[in-house]
């Protein structure tokens, strides 16, 4: 079979109608220009909070529990019945956030368990209706935009909780006989449920201010999938856009042309150079977990240290892209001392060295990465931060750079670094502490002719 073909084929196949450049409807259209101007906000500031909290925390085994466990609804009501997080407070979440330097949070409004955090008219399986009683999600719009924090809402287009969404090979509770499946599934209509998520995005769109970013999630195509039909993908975010327009949306509604999403998601994985889409570097956020699981998980113990959580902040943004770091906050509401204990480490780096990743980007080509070093660049101020990973003995080697910098300086404490030509002129030697400097990754900042 000729490869074209059969590439052709196998997308039609995953993902039924193949969505292309050439029909962008006209609410869509959008210059260049338009879009940066929009996103400017979100590629300047580069690093952001997500909040995977829900009934889930109570079992404490991972988000995707009432999945892995096969839990019916009536097992998993006790969760509900029970949910009371008398220690929430989203003034100290937002202070931490903002001190580990994160400008933007987006939180589960809506997980795949289809509990609803938020105040909603279309269901009963809400924080309102739980012995908490209140709108989880109002009050922690209200406390992290005090702090300056910029608020995006997580939705899942998946719901293992609503009667109309059907049955597929992922659902924790359908039959998973085909034949029976298809029977249970009769009673099921995804038009009620296609509209009780566009309810729901009025509401979330309408109730709770100016959202600044979209993370819906997310598609299965294929056999006993779900992708863009069946959520009606493009209906529902020509009404997210008709609500508001600014708002930046993820990648995850299965419409593959490039007015379907704003910025791609690669999730748990750290891309080996900046990832592209159709040949052109796309703008992308990494979300990533402190252990592994998304909700509070009691008994998961593979944390990354701060170490490694700075190196993968530093690492993002050398590629141009955006850290969205994950809390799994527990059931009385409150981060558990993991979580603290890394937000700390966060913020301790990002006092002193936060200009090497505001406003940064991958450097221009033509610096060449020292050895165990990572570069990021503010191409409006014109300084190159390197980031050095493994503190070197007494020296680090720029090659190529003889020409190219005024000063240089260690940005943790603004103390000068000295430099000077090798016998290789268009190199430069320069000078560091013998002793690392204390702090997690130390960088070097060259202000640039
Ligand atoms: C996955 C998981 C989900 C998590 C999300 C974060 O899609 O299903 O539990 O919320 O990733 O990106």
């Amino acid at each position: 079979m000729n490869r074209l073909f059969a590439f052709t084929v196998a997308v039609f196949l995953v993902s039924g109608t193949v969505y292309s450049q050439s029909k962008t409807p006209s609410w869509a259209k959008e210059t260049q220009e338009q879009k940066d101007k929009r996103m400017k906000w979100w590629f300047h500031d580069r690093f952001g909070m997500f909040i995977h909290w829900g009934i889930y925390a109570m079992p404490g085994r991972h988000e995707w529990v009432k999945q892995y466990e096969k839990i019916s609804d009536e097992n998993y009501q006790k969760y509900f019945d029970y949910f009371n997080p008398d220690l929430y407070n989203p003034a100290d979440w937002a202070k931490k956030a903002k001190a580990a330097g994160m400008k933007y949070v987006v939180v589960t409004t809506k997980h795949h368990d289809g509990f609803c955090l938020f105040d909603s008219k279309h269901t009963d399986f809400k924080a309102t209706n739980t012995p908490y009683g209140k709108d989880l999600i109002k009050l922690l719009v209200d406390a992290f935009r005090a702090e300056g924090i910029r608020v995006g809402f997580y939705y899942s287009l998946i719901d293992w909780h609503h009667p109309h969404f059907t049955y597929d090979r992922i659902h924790p509770n359908g039959p998973s006989n085909p034949e029976e499946r298809k029977k249970a599934n009769e009673n099921r209509d995804m038009n009620v449920y296609r509209k009780y998520m566009k309810d729901q995005m009025t509401e979330l769109l309408t109730n709770y201010g100016q959202i600044d970013e979209l993370f819906l999630d997310f598609s299965y195509p294929g056999e006993n999938g779900k992708g863009h039909e069946d959520w009606g993908s493009e209906d529902l975010l020509k009404h997210i856009r008709s609500l508001q327009p600014q708002i930046i949306v993820d990648n995850r509604l299965d419409l593959n042309a490039s007015w379907g999403w704003d910025f791609i998601t690669p999730e748990q994985y750290m891309p080996s150079s900046w990832p592209l889409k159709d040949g052109v570097k796309a703008p992308w956020e990494t979300c990533q977990t402190f252990s592994g699981s998304w909700g509070y998980h009691r008994d998961e113990y593979s944390w990354k240290s701060v170490h490694q959580l700075v190196v993968m902040l530093i690492e993002t943004v050398s590629k141009g892209g955006n850290l969205l770091l994950n809390v799994g906050p527990t059931s009385r509401g409150t981060f558990d001392e993991r979580a603290d204990e890394r937000l700390d480490g966060l913020a301790k780096w990002m006092k002193y060295n936060d200009r090497s990743i505001y406003g940064c980007t991958e450097a221009p080509a033509e610096y060449s990465v020292p050895q165990n070093c990572m570069l990021t660049y503010n191409p409006e101020t014109k300084r190159l931060y390197i980031h050095v990973i493994e503190w070197p003995f007494s020296s680090l080697l720029l090659k190529g750079y003889a020409d190219k910098i005024k000063y240089a300086q260690l940005l943790n404490d603004g103390s000068e670094i000295r430099y000077r030509t090798t016998d290789t002129p268009e190199d430069l030697q320069i000078s560091v502490p013998v002793k690392k400097p204390d702090t997690e990754v130390p960088v070097i900042e060259l202000f640039l002719k």
